[in-house]
């Protein structure tokens, strides 16, 4: 029997496909949940913050009632916390619908569902024929029909949905695209693919052309830039000053200790330490870097009014980003630790 690519494919998932918690499930908040962790988290890592997420927060309304702390608070860690606010907005936006949307576009419309997560969730909770295209998807399709159309422009990501979505076979979506994704990841992989063992091979356009190694194309972005952030984490009477990151910028709503951007460090009045220095921290489409010093001072420093004064033993109940959680990794313990001198 000669099969077509999209009947392999669904084929080799049958043998190989990953055994995920999420798999044996249609309900949407489930698989939209593991969708949002795996955007840019690995399987292993996404699926512990998966299994808590789904214990304290077992329905989409159970979730759309929790405050946005407790939801930043608990993906604290996985970064792109974005993420984790669009889901709770998306969450109250199913909530007060009563139930999720069971259209593409009805989907698309939630806080943060674009069209990866829309087709997502339309194809595993609702049975509905749509492609997914993820990292995975365009690496095995460039690769197969030999395409260097870059997969970063406009015209490269409808060129690869509108092909993802002439393979898929009709009534199958679910199995096809996680088939695709999980091909991607064990089979067709970034180095050095398995292509002497690929049932693919015989039609594979790059294996013939010698091309696997340079497809997916991607066009290179202009350049990255650079931040200087200094941090000053004051110790007074047991107190430390934090803010809370405003919107438009990265981080936004999570706190952080005084924080001294593009401009000199002020004078202050007390001892100040420099316990590290230029620790670089790498985001999409920014280079951090960050000096860490400590200020003790027996003198409460004046702050700009955004700033608040917590007991240094309740910064835990704060939602941090992971650059600055580090950072305060190296803070020596506080001599008033104990509580005892108030
Ligand atoms: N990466 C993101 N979502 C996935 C899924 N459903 N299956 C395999 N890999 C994935």
């Amino acid at each position: 029997m000669i099969m077509d690519f999209g009947e392999h494919i669904l084929q080799w998932y049958r043998v190989h496909g990953r055994e995920l918690p999420w798999r044996g499930t249609h309900d949407p908040y489930r698989i939209w949940l593991s969708e949002v962790i795996l955007q840019q988290t690995r399987i292993t890592q996404g699926m512990d913050y998966w299994l808590r997420f789904v214990e304290r927060w077992p329905t989409v309304h159970d979730l759309a009632h929790a405050s946005e702390d407790e939801v930043l608070r608990e993906w604290q860690g996985l970064g792109y916390y974005s993420r984790a606010r669009n889901l709770h907005q998306a969450a109250q936006q199913i909530d007060q619908m009563g139930d999720f949307p069971q259209t593409l576009d009805g989907l698309r419309s939630l806080k943060g569902v674009g069209d990866y997560t829309a087709a997502a969730i339309a194809s595993m909770a609702f049975g509905i024929d749509a492609a997914v295209v993820d990292g995975n998807v365009f690496r095995v399709l460039a690769r197969h029909f030999d395409i260097d159309t870059p997969i970063n422009t406009t015209q490269g990501k409808r060129l690869f949905t509108e092909l993802a979505q002439s393979l898929l076979p009709a009534g199958h979506a679910a199995e096809f695209n996680q088939g695709m994704m999980d091909f991607g990841a064990i089979q067709c992989t970034p180095q050095s693919p398995r292509c002497d063992e690929c049932p693919l091979a015989d039609t594979c356009d790059a294996l013939r052309t010698h091309r696997i190694d340079q497809l997916p194309v991607k066009q290179k972005r202009t350049t990255v830039k650079t931040r200087r952030l200094q941090y000053i984490y004051i110790r007074y009477q047991g107190l430390t000053a934090i803010h809370r990151r405003p919107a438009g910028d990265i981080w936004q709503g999570l706190w952080e200790p005084l924080l001294i951007e593009d401009a000199p460090l002020p004078q202050f009045e007390g001892k100040m330490t420099l316990l590290k220095q230029g620790v670089k921290h790498v985001l999409t489409h920014r280079i951090l870097m960050a000096d860490f010093w400590l200020l003790e001072t027996e003198h409460q420093p004046a702050l700009p009014q955004d700033y608040i004064w917590v007991d240094e033993a309740d910064l835990d109940n704060y939602a941090l980003p992971r650059l600055v959680e580090k950072l305060i990794e190296n803070v020596p313990p506080s001599p008033l630790k104990g509580g005892v001198q108030r």
